[in-house]
């Protein structure tokens, strides 16, 4: 039977635009016939919006383009009808101050353009870090059917017979030309080989976390987070979802009906196990939010308890993405942690978790461990509280220092990111390998836009002394690329009045992951005195989409969504009916 003569297509979304033989239907036919299209290729047939994220301004997602086509085929062999729009995309490199500061702009413009649309499908088509959370977020408040295709990573980078990891090993390598142990010509050198080809970054940094738990979620086809954007397989799996995007149509498969509770749950699970981004507490929060589904983050600290990591990738372990593509991916962790998960929780294939991961295997022990000989023994991320941080903290155990993890030091305090700037390098400096660095002002209101400012550089003095990892603490983020022992995500952030703002210089700090507590060591009394003397700052915006982030920011426990966005609103299909085109 062809799409259009089957009895599900009259009531598909977009027969409200295309299907009325009235003006309203000549118009919304003839204009669109104006693209060179015949009647014959979309009369009945579902269309599919081919949400792109493509831009030569963001490396990452440059080859999406060429994913859209592949797309396309699938959607035309299925009988659907594809057109590709395209929206705000979010690449970490060259956006200043930070994607962060847009990654709810973006969520905004892809709901939008799903809704103000005739789609009855969308294929979500992401790659770097915000522009995956971004899809999800803005698919999940549109709710028509979607089904995400993640560009996929980079090549491993190769540097004289060693792999380079994104982010993970240019940070070390720059370490070590501060300290003075690598030449300017070999760190020349590395920039040609750390990025060989096209796709995000090639460790299991914010990236490659986020496409994981988009398949975990159950929101990508089986495969799909882990296969290099250059493999051919990565084109055939966006033939195929373009396909299965036609089918979700005329089922009416949506995404609050894949992404539920238990697909929240099997998230927080697949990105324990792969020592995932702390990023992806944030974005999960937010996509919950949403959807209407409480996700606290005492979620992530009861889940990651009991989850170990598996995965051996960096920066928490050894290898990179395209190690892990060949070991068998995610479907292979989801499998190995499969006793943890709601196998029933249904996906877009139209199938059960469960029933998607049935038939994977791992080619690789050493890249992808087992349950019973894990990498480490709980998940990689895990939530903090005390009188630092009341409405919580984030750490990534998994690539912290095992001596750090129970610590107190004395803390030495940065105002904002411009004052660590001019003062980390100073020789007079009073720090030494014991202290707390402390990074106040850099959350959501403060910097603004919470940047990945968390990993703190190792003063200069003490990196030429061998030290290589400190105590961090800070309300920004982190890379998920970083390493280290670094406290993010603190909340109240300092920018609105929470304990992190009065921190001074030489109090002591307590950090204790096993505890999971973060406690300023000052009295009580004087704790209160300082936090009742404390001013905000001026707002940075007053005007523009700045000012907007700043009167809606939630704090990092809630997702750093605007409070406006969350929940269920005006349903897609009173959209589609309530309004017709005044111009015609
Ligand atoms: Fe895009 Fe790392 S810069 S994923």
């Amino acid at each position: 039977m062809s799409t259009q003569t089957d009895p599900r297509a009259s009531r598909l979304r977009s027969r409200h635009w295309f299907g009325k033989r009235d003006r309203w239907g000549l118009g919304h036919r003839a204009w669109l016939r104006a693209e060179g299209f015949s009647e014959m290729v979309f009369e009945g047939k579902p269309v599919i919006g081919i949400c792109n994220s493509w831009s030569e301004l963001n490396n990452c997602n440059a080859h999406l383009r060429q994913v859209a086509e592949a797309v396309k085929r699938g959607v035309w062999a299925a009988g659907g009808f594809p057109l590709e729009f395209p929206t705000i995309s979010l690449g970490e490199m060259l956006m200043k101050p930070t994607t962060m500061l847009f990654r709810n702009l973006m969520a905004m413009d892809v709901e939008e353009c799903i809704r103000a649309h005739p789609l009855d499908a969308v294929v979500l088509l992401c790659g770097c870090d915000k522009t995956t959370p971004a899809q999800l977020m803005g698919a999940a408040s549109a709710d028509i059917p979607a089904i995400m295709v993640p560009g996929g990573p980079m090549l491993s980078g190769q540097w004289r017979g060693t792999e380079l990891g994104s982010g993970t090993d240019a940070r070390r390598f720059w370490e070590e030309v501060r300290a003075g142990r690598m030449t300017e010509e070999d760190w020349c050198e590395i920039e040609s080989c750390i990025s060989r080809s096209s796709g995000h970054c090639t460790v299991m940094g914010t990236a490659s976390t986020m496409a994981c738990i988009a398949e975990a979620l159950g929101m990508t086809l089986p495969g799909a987070a882990d296969i290099p954007a250059p493999d051919s397989r990565r084109l055939a799996l966006a033939e195929t979802s373009g396909a299965r995007a036609v089918e979700m149509a005329l089922e009416d498969l949506r995404p609050s009906m894949v992404m539920t509770a238990k697909a929240l749950d099997n998230a927080i699970r697949a990105d324990m196990a792969i020592g995932g981004s702390t990023n992806a507490i944030v974005h999960l929060v937010a996509i919950a939010g949403r959807l209407g589904i409480p996700l606290p983050l005492e979620k992530f600290d009861e889940l990651s308890r009991t989850t170990p990591v598996i995965a051996n990738l960096k920066p928490s372990g050894k290898f990179l993405m395209e190690d892990f593509c060949y070991a068998g991916g995610l479907p292979a962790v989801l499998k190995e942690i499969s006793p943890l998960l709601h196998l029933d929780a249904p996906t877009v294939t139209g199938k059960s978790l469960g029933e998607n991961i049935a038939r994977a295997g791992c080619y690789n022990r050493e890249v992808i461990k087992t349950l019973a000989d894990p990498l480490q023994p709980q998940g990689g991320t895990v939530v903090l509280r005390g009188n630092l941080a009341p409405l919580g903290a984030v750490i990534k155990q998994s690539a912290a220092s095992a001596h750090l993890l129970k610590h107190q030091g004395r803390a030495v305090v940065f105002e904002n990111g411009e004052d660590m700037a001019a003062r980390i390098d100073d020789p007079n400096l009073d720090v030494d390998e014991n202290s707390v660095l402390v990074l106040k002002n850099t959350g959501p209101k403060g910097a603004p836009g919470m940047p990945e400012w968390g990993h703190l550089p190792i003063p200069k003095k003490l990196l030429q002394k061998g030290v290589k990892d400190m105590v961090r603490i800070s309300d920004a983020r982190i890379s998920g690329t970083s390493f280290g022992t670094i406290v993010v995500h603190v909340a109240p952030e300092a920018a609105v009045g929470g304990p992190l703002a009065v921190v001074k210089d030489g109090d002591m700090i307590e950090l204790d992951v096993e505890a999971r507590r973060l406690e300023l060591i000052v009295p009580e009394p004087e704790l209160k005195s300082r936090l009742a003397a404390w001013k905000p700052a001026a707002p940075y915006y007053t005007r523009g989409y700045g000012k907007l982030f700043l009167d809606h920011i939630l704090q990092a426990d809630e997702g750093c969504d605007f409070d406006f966005l969350r929940g269920r609103t005006e349903s897609s299909e009173i959209m589609a009916t309530k309004f017709r085109n005044p111009g015609m």
